[in-house]
């Protein structure tokens, strides 16, 4: 099968009511969501805390699509193992997490997952230049990380279109993280972002029993990414 290039949302499971996981994610996933990104939070690496291997692998069989797990976690090499067991199809790990990221993506590799590397604002995307070789996504934050709902950050935008330059026909996936609704989704598809991670956007105003609003803000957000494209 060839890469896939498309514009693929995945809502952050952080928006959704946390008594509720199992049904917020089939309600996303009915709704359109091509992925299921899940926020992992140590309170050390970011100040907030969140999902342990054990909840991650409780999300596992309600995941028919592909679930994305996002580790904000120092030091990060010791869980690898846990959350890809956990069934994590995509372990995605800070580059700010350690002094070994290329260690740290071989072994997300070797535990079975696809490798994801994440970048923090502060970073140039040009430190991820040596590691696109054990790479399968890199995602471009576009807040600082450890909190849904806050406010996207334009200068990434520029961050986004050097790394789209730098992985030219590789196949590796861009994703972007943090503030992405139907107003900056246009502004990543152009820069060179496929994968689009939206909390709030997705989750506002709907609920398991208004899932008919979650399908709104998904179809809003890839149809204006998708416009962007077609006009560019
Ligand atoms: C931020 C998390 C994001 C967050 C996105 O630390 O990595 O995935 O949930 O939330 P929104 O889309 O609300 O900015
Ligand atoms: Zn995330």
């Amino acid at each position: 099968m060839s890469f896939d290039r498309s514009i693929k949302i995945a809502p952050s499971i952080l928006s959704a009511d946390f008594a509720d996981f199992g049904r917020e994610i089939a309600a996303v996933e009915a709704e359109g969501a091509d992925w299921v990104h899940v926020d992992v939070m140590d309170g050390h690496f970011v100040p907030n805390l969140t999902f342990g291997p054990p909840a991650v692998k409780a999300f596992r069989p309600h995941v028919k699509t592909v679930m994305d797990v996002h580790l904000m976690i120092a030091p990060v090499d010791p869980y690898i193992e846990a959350y890809a067991e956990a069934g994590a199809d995509i372990i995605t790990a800070h580059l700010e997490a350690g002094p070994h990221p290329h260690r740290t993506l071989q072994a997300i590799r070797a535990a079975g997952a696809k490798a994801g590397l994440a970048l923090n604002p502060g970073t140039p995307v040009e430190a991820a230049g040596p590691l696109l070789e054990v790479c399968d996504m890199v995602l471009v934050m576009t807040v600082n990380p450890g909190f849904g709902g806050q406010k996207f950050i334009a200068s990434q935008l520029d961050q986004i279109a050097r790394l789209r330059a730098m992985i030219g026909d590789r196949p590796i996936h861009i994703q972007v993280d943090g503030g992405i609704d139907p107003s900056t989704a246009p502004l990543v598809a152009q820069a060179g972002a496929d994968s689009l991670v939206a909390g709030s956007a997705v989750f506002r105003g709907g609920s398991v029993d208004k899932p008919g609003v979650y399908g709104e803000n998904i179809r809003t957000i890839r149809n204006a990414a998708e416009a962007a494209l077609a006009a560019a």
